[in-house]
């Protein structure tokens, strides 16, 4: 099944097909890491904006299969909505997975749940408004992932450097595949204060402790 999708992705390429009649799935390797993600967390609520024809939706549906949850993908275009139903029921993962049939920036808001995850595969131009949509959906320690962070730097370096400088957040640019932006919310936004900073030096609260400090 994801063979088949992988071959169908690379195809399309090859061809020089139009962004808007490709899949454009990520990577196999950016599935398994968002299976290593979602797996290992009980009754994990996934939110995915861009499901396309549900090559990462699969891989995340599968993941949460593991110790329970769902996985709730947003698509908007009608081709790609088919697919995913026919490729999801194929992979047999209808008990995990959903779609909601719609402009994410409409069908987000709408939606009256918690997430524990987000993915965030949608128009570049568009990642900044998504993730402040999705943000009102998340509670301290949900993750949300974002695609194409290095593919497309030039539109996208600056919704990794605001999400890196938020103090609410810790954010860091995975440089896997594409580059994934993985930002978490902290449960409290002080809790930044305890990292180390940018650059390898010392931790606010320890060099405020007065101890001298010791490594190890
Ligand atoms: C890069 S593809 C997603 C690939 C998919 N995550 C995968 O790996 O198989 C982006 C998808 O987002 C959809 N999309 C873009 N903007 C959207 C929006 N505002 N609402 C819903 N879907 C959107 C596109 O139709 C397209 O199918």
């Amino acid at each position: 099944m994801l063979a088949r999708l992988e071959e169908e992705d690379a195809a399309e390429r090859a061809a020089g097909l139009p962004a808007a009649e490709r899949s454009r799935a990520v990577e196999p390797t950016t599935g398994r890491f968002l299976f290593s993600l979602v797996a290992p967390q009980t009754d994990c609520e996934v939110l995915e904006i861009g499901g396309s024809r549900g090559y990462s939706t699969i891989w995340l549906a599968a993941g949460v299969r593991n110790l329970g949850g769902r996985v709730l993908s947003v698509e908007h275009d009608p081709s790609k909505i088919d697919a995913w139903r026919r490729n999801v029921h194929e992979a047999g993962l209808e008990d995990w997975a959903d779609l909601v049939d719609g402009d994410a920036k409409e069908a987000v808001p709408a939606i009256d749940d918690v997430f524990d995850v987000v993915f965030l595969d949608a128009e570049k131009d568009d990642y900044e408004e998504l993730f402040r949509l999705a943000r009102a959906k998340l509670e301290p320690g949900a993750l949300v992932v974002a695609d194409n962070v290095l593919s497309h730097v030039e539109t996208l370096g600056a919704y990794s450097a605001v999400r890196q400088a938020d103090a609410s957040l810790v954010s860091v640019t995975v440089p896997l595949d594409r580059g994934l932006e993985v930002t978490v919310v902290l449960v409290d936004p002080s809790a930044t204060m305890r990292l180390p900073r940018k650059g390898g030096g010392p931790a606010v609260e320890d060099s405020s402790t007065g101890s001298g400090g010791t490594s190890g």
